[in-house]
């Protein structure tokens, strides 16, 4: 009987809650507004040619590694970062090695290095999720092959110190290092410029986020170029679609619309932690465009703030997570409507004001 390799048997299935998504979307971390106007301009006028056409990524390749400010051999722009992490664990990983994730984190880590027969490690991170540097350095080994850290990560919207990351890079040279900066926007700190000196080190990007083109699935990996012809032969030549790589030039044309929306994403966040201080609800200080609190009842909180007509993510089955939400920001008027749904909320559940949190 035809049946799965054994990585794929044991693979947990992941449904995201993507169905009936009616109101405002604060679950998935997307642009709550949407893309640039450019954007849909440029959908507006694409050809029937043009999506006739197998869709040529060099073009564009050279367009975002100008705009990153490094050379095309460097980078590949991938189906999203998902396609990227995928490709790593295919390009790097064989069955039985190790790989690295810190936990919680973005589930996708470990999806597709299980899929690849991978043993994988979760070091959990320290108290108030702070990056246990020193506790993964020890669990690299002989056998560790691929090591995926989220910065900022998701679901806590913590960092890890640039010093931490590189020192990871140095300790595990045969190791492929994946530093996935899919919310840098909303952080500013990038390890880009240090990739000369380290070739075994990854940085993603998306443009899924801050750019608001989740549907298209586009992002970007940037690495060493031997490396990155080693998974330019796994990649499949076709891997972006035409519309999506039609747009990102317009996109990344646009940075006015991503810097207004960035500060009003970091105000609005501002605003949030306060309201969560004031409510006397834990919360992690974000260096992201969402926050994860500690709410306590994290089903009946997301039910009563989807009465109000505000999604939002319950990621109480993450590590260490007991009772949390994870809260996406958007720019003012989303961020009034989000307060308002909350304070009700509150008063609903009777989530005390100052009360200790379980
Ligand atoms: C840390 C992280 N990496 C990658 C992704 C997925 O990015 P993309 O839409 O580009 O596949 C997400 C989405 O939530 C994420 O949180």
């Amino acid at each position: 009987m035809l049946s799965p390799r054994e990585g794929v048997r044991t693979l947990p299935s992941y449904h995201p809650p993507l169905a009936g998504r009616d109101g405002l979307r604060l679950d998935f971390n997307e642009n709550t507004v949407g893309c640039s106007p450019r954007v849909l301009g440029c959908l507006q006028r694409l050809s029937a040619d043009q999506l006739a056409r197998y869709p040529e990524r060099e073009p564009v390749e050279a367009v975002v590694a100008d705009f990153l400010g490094v050379a095309a051999s460097e980078l590949l722009l991938t189906n999203g970062v998902d396609e990227a992490i995928h490709l790593l664990c295919q390009t790097y990983l064989e069955s039985g090695d190790e790989a690295l994730i810190v936990v919680p984190t973005y589930s996708m880590y470990r999806i597709y290095m299980m899929a690849a027969g991978a043993q994988v490690i979760s070091e959990p991170a320290g108290e108030d999720f702070r990056f246990p540097v020193e506790e993964l350095c020890r669990r690299i080994t002989q056998r560790t092959r691929l090591i995926a850290i989220a910065n900022p990560n998701n679901p806590t919207g913590t960092i890890a110190p640039p010093a931490a990351l590189l020192r990871i890079a140095r300790s595990a040279p045969t190791a492929a290092v994946l530093v996935d900066e899919a919310y840098f926007e909303f952080y500013g700190q990038t390890l880009l410029a240090r990739r000369g000196e380290f070739p075994n080190l990854f940085v993603a990007r998306t443009f899924s986020k801050v750019y608001g083109m989740a549907g298209l699935r586009i992002g970007a990996l940037v690495g060493d170029p031997d490396q990155m012809r080693a998974l330019r032969r796994v990649s499949s030549p076709y891997n972006v679609n035409a519309v999506a790589l039609a747009c990102l030039p317009e996109a990344l044309a646009d940075q006015t619309y991503i810097q207004q929306y960035v500060s009003e994403v970091r105000e609005s966040r501002g605003r949030l932690e306060r309201s969560l201080e004031s409510a006397g609800i834990q919360f992690w200080p974000s260096n992201a465009n969402f926050v994860l609190a500690r709410v306590g009842a994290a089903t009946s909180f997301v039910e009563c703030m989807r009465r109000r007509g505000i999604l939002v993510r319950d990621r109480s089955g993450d590590h260490g997570c007991q009772g949390c939400v994870r809260i996406t920001l958007g720019p003012r008027a989303h961020a009034d409507r989000l307060l308002a749904a909350l304070q009700e909320t509150c008063d609903e559940l009777a989530i005390a004001q100052g009360a200790p949190q379980p």
